[in-house]
């Protein structure tokens, strides 16, 4: 039986600003998304029973919660795809500021139309992928890109490189609902810092993107959990060139030269019970590997 393999990819927010709450819920941002090295792997296959779903490495749960299974269902709903079977590899942390359970769903949603040959356009792809969640558009396509709306705005941009990161996640999770009720969205209005980080990758000068470096969903997060805090301040104790937490945290992201410097200061970050990744940027999203 045919099956198809897709590396579903993490992704930072190299600056995130919070412009105001919409009437549906949401808050419009303007953000620079990032795709990196860092990746879940699913299989996918078709099934005679239904979804089914099952998960191995991080803990996540099996059912209709999981954002793969509802990309699944999604497909067979608005495509008329037959059922299908899938396999996850979870390596992302959960819940984390890094986009791992849209990341999944990009994936099926990816994998889904390879599987089974379903025609669709790009625009029908991400109407589909924004149902399921605001950052599931950009981690179709990946690579950097500036994202305004819910984030599902997408601009092109980089490809970016010339950097690497350590991303340091403290063992507790934070659901984006917390994050965005935190915001104190009077303080940040006048904020132009992500125009100033696009501006800096479109001419690949790390220097002005590491000053312009912020997240709006920053200080409340640690107003309610300090210890992001804590984790941004040892990131620059051991000398990262810049740190700010991705998206709803809790994952704090430190910007460095090359692999080489990652690996020298990431020991200075062990012993306080956080995952340490080190990863790169990468210029895709979700890739299907083949059959
Ligand atoms: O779109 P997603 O399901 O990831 O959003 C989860 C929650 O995060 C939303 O219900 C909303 O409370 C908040 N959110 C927001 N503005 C965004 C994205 C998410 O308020 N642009």
């Amino acid at each position: 039986m045919r099956r198809i393999h897709v590396e579903a990819h993490a992704k930072v927010n190299l600056g995130l600003r919070v412009a105001g709450a919409r009437p549906d819920g949401y808050h419009d941002i303007e953000t620079v998304f990032q795709t990196v090295s860092l990746s879940d792997t699913v299989f996918l296959e078709a099934s005679n029973r239904g979804i089914s779903l099952s998960c191995e490495g991080i803990p996540v749960p099996a059912g209709p919660s999981n954002l793969a299974w509802q990309a699944a269902a999604q497909l067979m709903r608005e495509l008329a795809a037959p059922a299908m079977s899938i396999t996850l590899f979870k390596r992302i942390p959960v819940a984390a500021g890094l986009g791992g359970g849209s990341a999944d769903a990009a994936a099926v949603l990816m994998g889904g139309c390879a599987l089974f040959d379903l025609e669709v356009s790009d625009a029908q792809l991400g109407s589909l992928a924004l149902k399921i969640g605001s950052d599931v558009p950009f981690l179709l396509r990946g690579g950097t890109a500036r994202g305004l709306g819910r984030g599902e705005i997408l601009e092109s941009m980089g490809p970016l490189s010339g950097f690497w990161l350590l991303l340091v996640t403290p063992l507790f999770p934070i659901r984006a609902k917390e994050a965005y009720a935190g915001v104190r969205i009077g303080l940040t209005r006048d904020r132009c810092y992500t125009k100033l980080n696009s501006s800096a990758i479109r001419e690949g000068e790390l220097g002005s993107l590491v000053t312009a470096l912020r997240n709006d969903l920053e200080p409340g997060v640690i107003s309610c959990h300090p210890e992001v805090g804590v984790v941004k301040q040892a990131l620059l104790d051991a000398g990262v060139q810049a740190a700010v937490m991705s998206g709803s945290g809790p994952t704090v992201i430190g910007l460095v030269r090359s692999r080489e410097e990652a690996t020298t200061l990431s020991p200075h970050l062990e012993g306080h019970g956080w995952q340490i990744h080190i990863v790169e940027p990468i210029d895709s999203g979700c890739r299907v590997e083949g059959a």
